[in-house]
């Protein structure tokens, strides 16, 4: 089975960068090959995974809205979008991306919203894992882009406005009623002591931290070079938190239920 890992949290809370540091793990620890699904909007997650993707989901689907694409005789419509869906998939030797990009306007897409969700259903067990970067929220989770979550990662950066986010996404997940088999919650950026405020905050929500993430200004600097974070050495702080992390997450069964 496919084990599924989904990032959300506020917006610079460091979600696509630890995104990248997992892929990077699970391609050193040859569990591959992973599926990166880039599901923000306002989408990079190519950028830190150090390639460059044109074709998105978000795209293909407003050329099928608009009736734009030209159907070969014989063909359906919905076989020509699939087509067009496989097109959107970028290869590489150990990953492969897909990238949604923007959102598919105004209007009723439930059609390509079924489309889109069977056509990820019918990639996933191609692969031993799906590493999804989220928007904020997981509102496109509640149009059913997924079956099933193994690890949602709820980042927080050392701020008051971090955790309530995640606050607030705990909040959404019970609502919708999404299946998440386990939820770890990530403190990015994390400083050595963490503030009593910012602890109250959590203590306050009935957050208890699963991992930290510390400052590391690689991190930075592989933004500023536009370098892959699949280049990261092995010994920068925040790779070794993110393989200590992964091993920690990845020790438990994905089949089993939690809370
Ligand atoms: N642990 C870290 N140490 C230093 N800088 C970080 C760290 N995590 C993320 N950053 C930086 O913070 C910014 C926001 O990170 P990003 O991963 O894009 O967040 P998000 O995807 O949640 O919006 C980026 O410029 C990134 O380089
Ligand atoms: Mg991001």
């Amino acid at each position: 089975m496919t084990i599924s890992i989904a990032m959300a949290g506020k917006g610079g809370t460091g979600k696509t960068s630890i995104a990248c540091l997992i892929v990077r793990y699970l391609i050193k620890q040859r569990r591959v090959p992973v599926l990166a699904v880039d599901a923000d909007p306002a989408a990079n997650l190519d950028l830190g995974l150090g390639v460059n993707v044109e074709k998105t989901i978000g795209s293909i689907l407003a050329g099928y809205n608009e009736n734009k694409l030209v159907i070969p005789p014989g063909m359906s419509k919905e076989a020509l979008l699939d087509l067009k869906l496989n097109e959107s998939i970028f290869e590489s030797q150990d990953f492969d991306l897909i990238t949604m990009g923007r959102g598919e306007g105004a209007g009723c897409y439930c059609f390509p919203n079924n489309v889109l969700k069977s056509f990820i259903d019918k990639l996933l067990p191609n692969y031993k894992f799906m590493v999804m970067d989220n928007e904020a929220g997981l509102e496109h989770l509640s149009r059913g882009t997924t079956e099933s979550i193994d690890h949602l990662l709820l980042v927080s950066n050392h701020s008051v406005k971090g955790v309530r986010t995640v606050g607030t996404i705990i909040q959404l997940v019970k609502e919708l009623r999404l299946n998440i088999k386990h939820r770890w919650v990530i403190l990015n950026q994390a400083p050595e002591t963490i503030d009593p405020l910012v602890e109250a905050e959590f203590g306050r929500l009935g957050i208890s931290i699963g991992a930290a993430i510390p400052e590391d200004r690689l991190i930075m600097e592989y933004d500023w070079h536009q370098r892959s974070l699949l280049d990261m050495p092995g010994d920068s702080a925040s790779v070794q938190a993110i393989d200590k992390m992964m091993n920690q997450i990845l020790s438990k069964n994905p089949s089993e239920v939690n809370s």
